[in-house]
């Protein structure tokens, strides 16, 4: 896979890293998307009429299809919302509707927005540490007991982490007991990289029976890196938590299925599957050539996605200032620990989702003395 020149798209990433430095950073690709995708937006754009439009109830079938050829799992399309947001807005819509008696639980290190939409919804939380040993993170299960709602990024970022079926079930048999939710982030689940046994678990599906103590959040932005046209879905078998979650959409004017978005989705969705697999070979000889170059700082191995957390001491960097150490002296940007959580600064996170000359160019500059 070639990679391709974000200059003059207004890119972030790039945006963020500054002239002459490699943008590592934000969670996008700098490989070409699926040409579908562009394809569908060009059809749809030659006709000129861009008025509101319906929610296509194909759609929901295609994401219970995309489910079932590529994770096995049966979703009933009746659970699908189609949202006309991203990912971060569908969490922040979801904490204003749930309403939990015990502070929010969410392990730490995450992503970088738990934390953020917890405030900024006016609820207690508390960030859980993960356990970690020889093989990486686990979740800490038992340390979950008793809260009625847990946000988890499943596959882990910023780790790359795929959570075992055990954890998974563990987590929604915690939530069910105190009658809450298990809230499952999965954007980066279509990402999980080739592997003889290791399979990503859907919540909806492990959860079996207390399926209607979860929502699963899944979005093609980070598949196919359309996150510039924002859109998500979430899978959410309890019908009351639908109705509530459409009504307060409708109270700021939103509904399912926007225009674009769901021009990308249905592009994605009908023909991602063998441009997703060539993808994901891709991210996966990436990560070997991270692992290769910085073998003593990876604190977890990536299972999936293109996500790797280091640690800044064995890269021969001071715990504090890393990030900027390196922007300004090796010319690559990273994010900085901080990002996942304040008590993080020893650490960074590397995107790895560039072409291979760029990445090997990056990692010289990363480990240059
Ligand atoms: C796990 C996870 N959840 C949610 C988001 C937010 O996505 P967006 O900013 O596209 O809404 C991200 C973005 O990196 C993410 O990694």
């Amino acid at each position: 896979m070639q990679g391709i020149d974000r200059t003059g798209t207004g890119s972030s990433k790039w945006a963020r890293a500054g002239d002459g430095r490699i943008a590592l950073g934000l969670a996008d690709m700098d490989l070409p998307g699926l040409p579908e995708i562009g394809a569908a937006l060009a059809e749809r754009a030659r006709h000129s009429a861009y008025g509101y439009t319906v929610c296509d109830p194909g759609g929901r079938a295609l994401v219970a299809g995309w489910y079932r050829e590529r994770h096995g799992v049966l979703v009933d399309p009746e659970w699908v919302l189609l949202l006309p947001f991203g990912p971060r807005t569908a969490l922040r819509l979801l904490l204003s509707v749930v309403g939990p008696r015990w502070p929010v639980l969410f392990p730490t290190p995450e992503w970088g927005g738990f934390e953020q939409l917890c405030r900024a919804a006016g609820l207690p939380y508390r960030a859980v540490g993960l356990a970690r040993d020889a093989d990486g993170y686990r979740l800490p299960v038992g340390a979950f007991a008793g809260a009625d709602l847990v946000l988890l990024s499943s596959p882990h970022n910023p780790s790359g982490r795929v959570w075992t079926r055990d954890e998974i079930r563990g987590l929604a048999e915690g939530v069910a007991e105190a009658g809450g939710l298990l809230v499952s982030d999965e954007v980066h689940s279509d990402l999980a990289h080739p592997h003889p046994t290791l399979r990503h678990p859907v919540a909806v599906s492990v959860a079996g029976e207390l399926a209607r103590h979860t929502v699963t959040l899944n979005s093609v932005g980070k598949t196919f890196n359309t996150s510039g046209i924002p859109s998500c879905f979430a899978l959410v078998p309890d019908p009351g938590l639908r109705e509530r979650l459409t009504t307060r959409m409708a109270e700021y004017g939103l509904w399912e299925g926007g225009l674009l978005e769901q021009v990308v989705q249905r592009a994605a969705l009908r023909h991602g599957g063998p441009w997703l697999d060539a993808l994901l070979d891709r991210l996966a000889a990436n990560r070997e050539l991270v692992l290769g170059a910085l073998p003593g700082a990876v604190l977890s191995r990536p299972e999936a996605s293109y996500l790797v957390w280091l640690d800044a001491v064995a890269l021969g960097l001071p715990a504090v200032g890393a990030r900027e150490i390196l922007l300004a002296q090796r010319d690559v940007e990273l994010s900085a620990g901080t990002d996942c959580g304040a008590e993080w600064t020893g650490c960074l996170r590397l995107n790895y989702a560039l072409p291979e000359s760029s990445l090997r160019t990056a990692l010289t500059r990363l480990t240059r003395c």
